[in-house]
């Protein structure tokens, strides 16, 4: 009875999620790996009321979050290390509400809204559909594609997990600010490629073709992915792109990446799948409450769905496409290669 009581109580708790985003909003972790450890020097730094900083840091210190190693003076804890800007698991950005993500996360608050109607939540918290609002504000697109930079954190799995030995040239479906393409295009030399995003996002895929040296054999297309793609490359890669959509548009996008490749050319899927090819669950709790939960998240901001191996490979047969080949990476995304049937 109590332990039931205790967990509901900790499976309920919003303040904790949004204090620990405060936290990493101010930038406390980074300040306290750098020496300004005191509560005066930390609220100098942040420019945060000193005595509502010391309330927020006692209750993150009693979460186990930081440390009041003595009085007002504070260190890091195992925890607090994941909120330093350099950490390799790169959560700060995703927490950080003066950023996309805070607007992201403060959608659940309508998440009801969704479960009643199987809509997106997001227009319904901020009046707006969630790509037209990055459309229409530009520093939320700015915003939102560094977000998606951080899953540069695995694209080197994503570069080794696939055969690029026979591949010319590649096209990024929705490659957002070109970083997969670029560390594709760095790690296979011979390999020219054209990312596709919305007009917004796409261009600043320039700057950093640029300054990887790779701006010779990389393009930027500004377009729609429901509108018809660069014909005629090998390989069309849609990263984290199909799980924003409900079936019907998915399977359009779909239909557009086959009505490119042409008779030789691959569709590359790459995405966190909710079961593997035997219909199985991840073995891992983590992964599998990382994917059920980014469900509810896709569900929320775009109506959009994390989907099954089987629910893939049934979108891309709707599209005239066959699975060629499968393979998952070590961070637990699948590689799924789709040729025509
Ligand atoms: C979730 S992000 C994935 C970005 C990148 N592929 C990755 O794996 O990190 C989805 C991308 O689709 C783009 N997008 C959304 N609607 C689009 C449209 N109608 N046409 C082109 N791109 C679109 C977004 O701008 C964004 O870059």
């Amino acid at each position: 009875m109590t332990e039931n009581r205790v967990n509901l109580y900790s499976l309920t708790d919003t303040i904790t999620p949004w204090a620990v985003r405060a936290a990493a909003t101010l930038g406390l972790a980074d300040l306290i790996a750098a020496g300004t450890t005191t509560l005066d020097e930390l609220a100098a730094a942040t420019k945060a009321n000193p005595d509502a900083l010391h309330r927020l840091l006692r209750y993150l210190a009693v979460r186990g979050v930081f440390k009041e190693t003595e009085p007002r003076v504070y260190a890091l804890t195992e925890a607090a290390e994941f909120l330093k800007t350099d950490h390799p698991a790169a959560q700060r950005p995703w927490l950080d509400v003066d950023s996309m993500a805070g607007r992201i996360e403060g959608t659940f608050s309508s998440l009801t809204h969704s479960i009643r109607t199987g809509d997106a939540a997001y227009p319904v918290r901020y009046g707006i559909e969630f790509w037209d609002d990055l459309s229409t504000n530009p520093d939320r697109a700015t915003s939102f594609g560094a977000l998606m930079a951080t899953h540069a954190s695995y694209f080197d799995q994503v570069v080794q997990g696939y055969d690029w030995s026979t591949v010319n040239h590649v096209v990024d479906v929705g490659g957002g600010t070109g970083a997969l393409l670029t560390e594709i295009l760095k790690a296979q030399p011979h390999l020219r490629g054209t990312v596709v995003d919305l007009p917004g996002v796409v261009e600043q895929g320039r700057a950093r073709f640029e300054a990887a040296g790779i701006a010779d054999r990389a393009e930027v297309v500004s377009g729609s992915i429901f509108d018809p793609l660069p014909a005629g490359a090998d390989v069309y890669i849609l990263s984290n792109v199909l799980h924003d959509w409900n079936d019907s548009a998915a399977e359009k996008i779909l239909q557009r990446a086959a009505d490119a490749i042409g008779t030789t050319g691959k569709v590359l899927i790459v995405q966190i799948l909710v079961k593997d090819e035997n219909d199985n669950f991840p073995d891992d709790p983590a992964r599998l409450m990382f994917i059920t939960q980014m469900d509810l998240r896709l569900l929320s901001l775009m109506a959009g769905k994390a989907r099954t191996w089987r629910e893939y490979a049934e979108l891309g047969e709707k599209a005239g496409l066959q699975v060629a080949g499968s393979t998952v990476i070590p961070t637990g995304q699948t590689l799924l290669s789709l040729r025509r049937g």
